[in-house]
């Protein structure tokens, strides 16, 4: 049969912690048509180890983009329509490979990982002139959580790591270089990339200048010929060689946080969105201005949609464990057999009878940036049963924005007057009210979920040479959004989050 004529459509990655996607969008309706998703493994072979096997990144992708080829087959439209892929990933994420061969040459080093702690100790003696040489160049504090110090871990520790990179054989990427350089060849020719956003995160990266900092790479010992290209978030990168897709310009790339912002069009200074996925990720748009916190929030490169476009900065609130405590609570514990059944679990309980849970697996970030921090459930009595802890579990995700909120209204002089949020976990309806209770502000949620998707789509719509997406404000297309109120007086919040925050001091300098 003939194929339907349709408008242009884009098609975006989605590379986060806990699975690969792949979604394709109505440039004109920004409505998605078809996807495909696949949960990803993530190993953990040592206390405080998460890694994460590269090849199996790459291959979720390209199984959910053939996938979603087919569906599209199935709806009887001509994969021709597609005029553009974004990538959009977890961010921080390191890993290295052989550009000979194309194999990693050692497993990727999750985001969470906090086997760099030591690193992290070693270097924070020897900062050079004053203790903000790093924050100053890069808005980022001295972790365990940005790439620099895995991959100075991977460079002391793994032998073909050291002998790729001293043959020239190596590359370091984030998850969006590794995607692109596949994507667009690999061995063949594939394009060696990153765009801002996820420079920012590497921590070699001055969001100044917007380039490779020598200096920053001198004090982590980082060899700059391995690093990539860095490009803006939105321009036309190379294109795809492999499968049905071959052609196809990839044109838009930004972390996922990033992408998630650019999706909740939250283009005005002042403007804020929290993504609830792995972690929870509290980001306000600063416009062209670098704010720096002075509570515990990091200053990061939120877009630059163009070549000759203007950086936007933000401010965010990072979370490490947001809806990694419920696959724990599936996988570790086994209390839910599927992430969804917490909802119903939680609501047999509807309290945690004055159970609290911090789930500082990977120590704490925002505000407090304790490594030291461990999980604690604590409040138990003999009434206490799974469906208490599984809603302390929710409270925690919501206790957890509450403090990066409080920081960000502190930083920002001007109190949110209510929180944009998105990502999986909005679809839990308990979620989102004991969110709005504990904030005392109204939560607002788009019906169209997938907006970390939808901003990547839109930066490589939108891309020179690609153009048919357009960003002017008058074309964005107006999200339709769900509001949740609260329903609870304010001085019960406080109570709750002032016993959370008791909770939260004994989770503290846990490992000594
Ligand atoms: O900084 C880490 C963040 O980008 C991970 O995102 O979606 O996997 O929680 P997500």
């Amino acid at each position: 049969p003939e194929k339907s004529v349709v408008e242009p459509l884009v098609a975006a990655v989605v590379q986060a912690t806990n699975s690969s996607r792949f979604l394709v969008f109505n440039s004109k309706t920004a409505e998605p048509l078809t996807h495909h998703q696949v949960e990803l493994t993530q190993e953990f072979p040592k206390e405080g180890w998460v890694e994460q096997d590269p090849k199996e990144i790459i291959q979720c992708t390209y199984e959910c983009m053939e996938r979603t080829c087919e569906k599209l087959n199935e709806l009887n439209i001509d994969l021709s329509n597609i005029k553009a892929i974004g990538v959009c990933n977890q961010r921080e994420t390191t890993l290295i490979w052989d550009k000979l061969t194309g194999e990693p040459l050692y497993n990727a080093v999750a985001w969470l990982d906090l086997r760099a702690q030591a690193t992290v100790e070693k270097l924070s003696k020897q900062i050079p002139g004053n203790n903000n040489f790093v924050k100053s160049k890069t808005g980022l504090p001295l972790s365990t959580y940005f790439s620099a110090v895995k991959l100075r871990w991977i460079l002391d520790n793994v032998q073909a790591v050291q002998t790729a990179v001293e043959e020239g054989r190596g590359l370091f990427g984030t998850i969006d270089s590794w995607l692109i350089w596949n994507l667009t060849g690999g061995v063949n020719g594939g394009v060696h990339c990153t765009d801002v956003t996820n420079a920012s995160r590497t921590m070699l990266f001055n969001i100044h200048s917007l380039e490779w900092d020598k200096e920053l790479c001198d004090f982590f010992e980082i060899p700059m010929n391995i690093l990539p290209k860095v490009c803006s978030s939105s321009e036309i990168y190379g294109k795809m060689k492999v499968g049905a897709l071959e052609g196809i310009p990839i044109s838009g790339c930004l972390g996922d946080q990033s992408a998630a912002l650019v999706g909740q069009m939250c283009f005005q200074e002042g403007q804020a969105k929290n993504t609830y996925g792995t972690g929870c990720f509290l980001l306000c748009n600063t416009g062209r201005k670098c704010v720096f916190s002075d509570h515990g929030l990091l200053t990061t490169v939120a877009y630059k949609l163009g070549r000759n476009k203007p950086v936007c900065y933000a401010l965010e609130g990072s979370v490490a464990i947001a809806g990694a405590v419920i696959r724990w609570l599936r996988d570790n514990l086994g209390i839910i057999e599927t992430s969804e059944e917490i909802e119903t679990l939680a609501k047999e309980a509807g309290t945690s009878y004055g159970c609290y849970f911090i789930p500082a697996f990977s120590g704490l970030y925002a505000p407090y940036w304790d490594p030291s921090a461990r999980g604690i459930i604590c409040g138990l009595t003999q009434f206490t049963n799974k469906s208490h802890i599984a809603f302390a579990a929710l409270e925690a995700v919501c206790f957890q924005t509450r403090e990066i909120l409080d920081a960000m209204n502190r930083d920002c002089g001007i109190p949110l007057s209510h929180l944009q949020v998105d990502g999986k976990m909005t679809n839990n309806k308990i979620l989102m009210q004991l969110q709005a209770d504990i904030l005392h502000i109204p939560v607002i949620k788009p019906t169209m979920p997938e907006t970390t998707a939808l901003g990547v789509a839109m930066a490589a719509g939108a891309a020179e040479g690609v153009d048919v997406w357009s960003l002017k404000p008058e074309d964005l297309s107006t999200v339709v959004m769900e509001r949740i109120e609260p329903r609870v007086e304010a001085i019960e919040s406080e109570n709750r989050y002032a016993t959370w925050k008791k909770a939260t001091m004994k989770s503290k300098g846990w490992v000594t």
